[in-house]
């Protein structure tokens, strides 16, 4: 019951947190694609410039005013809500999937971490995360915003470096991801909207405002704007094991934040020119390249030392069995032909608590991904994913809670490979 009810508190808050996040990614898109394509020809007295635009059946005039329209409307519409419920949404997202089971999905198998201690460093890096870029951007390297820029860049991929140390694969990226995520949020409630309601105050008692605060709204916005697309990825991230369980993980969520980066760049400046189209054939390839990189790169795991005549001669080869694998550290991948006996045995004992129709693991009530290892033909059909899951990515079992082996994975490795045979 208490599995069920989790589950749908998941649905219910990583529904909201993409709604929410949808209307402020969403507004902030549109908002700087008005920026960029505003008619700043001729424009009208006191006018930055307009345009027009058609939409949903209505043709729209939209102006921007230099500073302000010499009456205010009575109805000003402020973007904020999106931002603040965006992030709200996600610490309880953060909370429901991460902190109520550290053991399942954020501490690294064998790390040392207690859940407490787990929760504590995730929640306490977004804090630090927003006070320390808070700070770097008020210091003087604020005055040099390309310097700024690398620096923080350096600072996350860091972070990234320093949470894989502790954290899952994907509990380290969504750290990161939580403490963009943060940044974001607090620009928006610390600097952007103060900003704003100092400018109208300025106009509502009819003195210049200072001068100081649009620039620093606006660095704050350039850095939301470039932000936008790595956090995206990152959180969709847990869908894909290459990426955030190589032991380069921080590297290839590095290399991905560059591509997108760059691409936001060309967006950023296609109105001006299209001086940045090579970014995204060279975003394009460096995905590729980030895809070879990342493939599998071990071994096929040999069948049998002599070449293979026919299989019966694998069959007639001395089986190997757990038991009687040596227990030297680096233990040799198994030879000989692995029978589905050995291979049902462990898939019971390591994975058929959760991948159940009953699971018996008292997180899950339903097979986790729909995924069940009740039958042997289950498991066969399945064996590709087993195979990506639990011996290419290792990330299963989760948290390796049931504490399956080096030796345990090679042999399902093996028996799939001699093309997973149940009978
Ligand atoms: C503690 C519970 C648990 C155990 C034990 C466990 N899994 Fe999973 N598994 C999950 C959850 C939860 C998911 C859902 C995906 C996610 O949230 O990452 C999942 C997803 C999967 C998927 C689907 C992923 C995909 O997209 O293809 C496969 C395959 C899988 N597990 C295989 C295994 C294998 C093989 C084992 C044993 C070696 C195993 N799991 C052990 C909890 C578990």
């Amino acid at each position: 019951m208490e599995a069920h009810l989790l589950e749908w508190l998941n649905l219910a808050v990583r529904w909201v947190h993409m709604i929410v996040g949808i209307a402020w990614i969403g507004a902030s898109f549109y908002f700087n694609w008005l920026e960029n394509n505003l008619n700043r020809a001729n424009p009208r007295e006191g006018l930055a410039g307009d345009l027009w635009a058609i939409h949903g059946g209505g043709i729209y005039h939209l102006e921007k005013y230099k500073l302000a329209p010499p009456a205010m409307p009575e109805n000003l519409h402020w973007f904020k809500w999106e931002a603040y419920s965006t992030w709200m949404s996600g610490v309880a997202l953060l909370t429901v999937v991460y902190y109520l089971n550290p053991t399942l999905y954020l501490i690294a198998p064998g790390s040392g971490l207690t859940p407490g201690v787990a929760v504590v460093l995730g929640l306490g890096s977004l804090v630090v995360g927003w006070f320390f870029y808070d700070l770097l951007c008020e210091s003087r390297l604020g005055q040099y915003p390309r310097l700024l820029a690398v620096t923080l860049f350096v600072l996350l991929v860091l972070a990234a470096w320093a949470f894989n140390q502790v954290f899952s694969g994907r509990g380290a990226y969504l750290h990161v991801g939580a403490i963009i995520g943060t940044i974001m949020v607090g620009n928006v409630f610390r600097v952007i909207m103060p900003a704003q309601r100092a400018l109208l105050a300025a106009i509502a008692e009819n003195r210049p405002p200072d001068p100081s605060l649009p620039g620093k709204g606006l660095l704050r916005s350039r850095h939301n704007n470039y932000f936008t697309l790595p956090v995206l990825f990152i959180m969709i991230s847990n869908h894909f094991p290459s990426t955030y369980d190589s032991s380069w993980n921080w590297v290839i969520l590095a290399c991905l934040s560059v591509l997108a980066i760059l691409v936001r760049h060309y967006f950023n400046t296609r109105h001006k020119s299209h001086k940045f189209a090579w970014t995204l054939p060279v975003a394009a390839l460096g995905l590729l390249c980030l895809a070879y990189v990342t493939g599998p790169t071990s071994q096929p795991i040999p069948v049998a030392q002599a070449p293979i005549a026919n299989k019966a001669v694998v069959v007639a080869a001395a089986p190997a069995t757990v038991t009687s694998l040596p227990a030297a550290t680096e233990p040799p991948p198994p030879t000989g032909n692995v029978s589905f006996e050995q291979v049902n045995a462990i898939i019971q004992q390591r994975c058929a608590v959760c991948h159940s129709a009953t699971p018996t693991n008292s997180m899950f009530s339903v097979a986790p991904a729909g995924v069940m290892f009740d039958t042997p033909e289950q498991i066969h059909l399945l064996a590709p994913r087993i195979a990506a899951q639990a011996v290419a990515a290792q990330v299963m079992p989760l948290g390796n809670i049931t504490r399956m082996t080096p030796q345990e994975r090679d042999l399902i490795g093996a028996w799939i490979n001699q093309g997973a045979v149940i009978h």
